[in-house]
């Protein structure tokens, strides 16, 4: 594996869960894989669970971590090219990216969806970039299109918690008071399109996904129709993707609010969300609090699911 964005860089996906799983169960087993190794992690966003599950996954694997929050103390960055750099950001990312590539061995990117240009989020510019100019493995820490380490942690939870061999996967949209993009619930279906699951996606009308990560999943606009004997409830907000209405809010109903009501229908659903999560927006205190909840576990996967990805990188360095 040379990068990390999606996952079919992953190949077989029933193989990487097992990887995952034998990992967890010995999590310092390859610690001299990254021994005079470094890990830079670049965050163009915020981050609490990636930042602290992939710098922990990196030292699991005898790595030296090294972390640069570019809003925060680095010079403002230029991404486009051509443009005359007369405004406030002294540096170009076609210089920081390659003088980054030279201080580390692997590269991890998060850089968000910015919403002023469709074609530049789902250009995937900005850790693309990375790809082409920084000469090391680049792995996503949530680019503007995909989660992919998030929806490695989730299926590797669904796996752990599963009761039936093909359990039942409700991906379900939320209301939120503000833009999220559709990175998680597109990932999310990716893995899911992937996986031996009974896959349903549902949401309010305006509120679909690019076809390329839909990939034809079922699709069913009434939620407690969808949450009918559903195994496993994944929430999650985005804002519309479709034209004309891309990076809006069209909804925050909170009659999609995931409440005991929805969870009365389902098989005993367990209940998951990649985090943060806004409590009584996306989800009631009753359903995040109960037994069923498994929003901790699954946060703690996204150790292992980075230490899979940083692992078969540096293999393949
Ligand atoms: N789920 C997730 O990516 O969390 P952070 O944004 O806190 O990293």
């Amino acid at each position: 594996m040379k990068t990390y964005t999606n996952v079919k860089d992953l190949g077989n996906l029933q193989q990487a869960v097992q990887e995952a799983l034998e990992i967890k169960k010995n999590r310092y087993a390859y610690k001299h894989i990254g021994e005079n190794k470094t890990l830079l992690m670049v965050f163009f966003n915020s981050s609490l669970r990636t930042r602290l599950s992939t710098q922990k996954a990196g030292m699991n694997l005898g790595m030296n971590t090294m972390v640069l929050d570019i809003n925060q103390g680095a010079w403002k960055l230029e991404t486009e090219r051509g443009v005359v750099m007369d405004g406030d950001k002294p540096e170009h990312i076609l210089e920081a990216i390659p003088v980054m590539g030279a201080y580390c061995d692997v590269i991890g990117v998060r850089a968000f969806a910015q919403f002023e240009d469709k074609f530049f989020d789902y250009s995937e510019t900005i850790i693309n970039q990375f790809i082409k100019y920084s000469g090391k493995p680049v792995f996503s820490m949530e680019a503007a299109t995909a989660h992919p380490l998030q929806a490695f942690a989730d299926l590797i939870t669904i796996e752990e918690h599963k009761k039936t061999a093909r359990p039942k996967v409700v991906l379900t949209w939320a209301p939120h008071p503000r833009a999220l993009p559709q990175a998680v619930p597109n990932s999310f279906a990716d893995f899911m399109n992937e996986a031996d699951v009974d896959f349903v996606i549902t949401h309010p009308e305006g509120y679909e996904l690019a076809d390329d990560f839909v990939r034809g999943a079922k699709v069913e606009y009434n939620q407690m129709k969808a949450f009918e004997g559903a195994d496993f409830i994944y929430a999650k907000n985005w804002a519309a993707y479709q034209d004309p209405n891309y990076g809006k809010i069209l909804s925050t109903d909170r009659n999609w609010t995931v409440s005991e009501r929805q969870m009365a229908v389902t098989n005993n659903a367990y209940f998951m969300h990649c985090l943060p999560v806004r409590r009584n927006m996306i989800v009631t205190d009753e359903v995040i609090e109960s037994p069923q909840s498994i929003v901790i576990p699954e946060a703690a996967n996204r150790e292992i699911s980075a230490q899979v990805v940083i692992k078969r990188l540096l293999e393949n360095s």
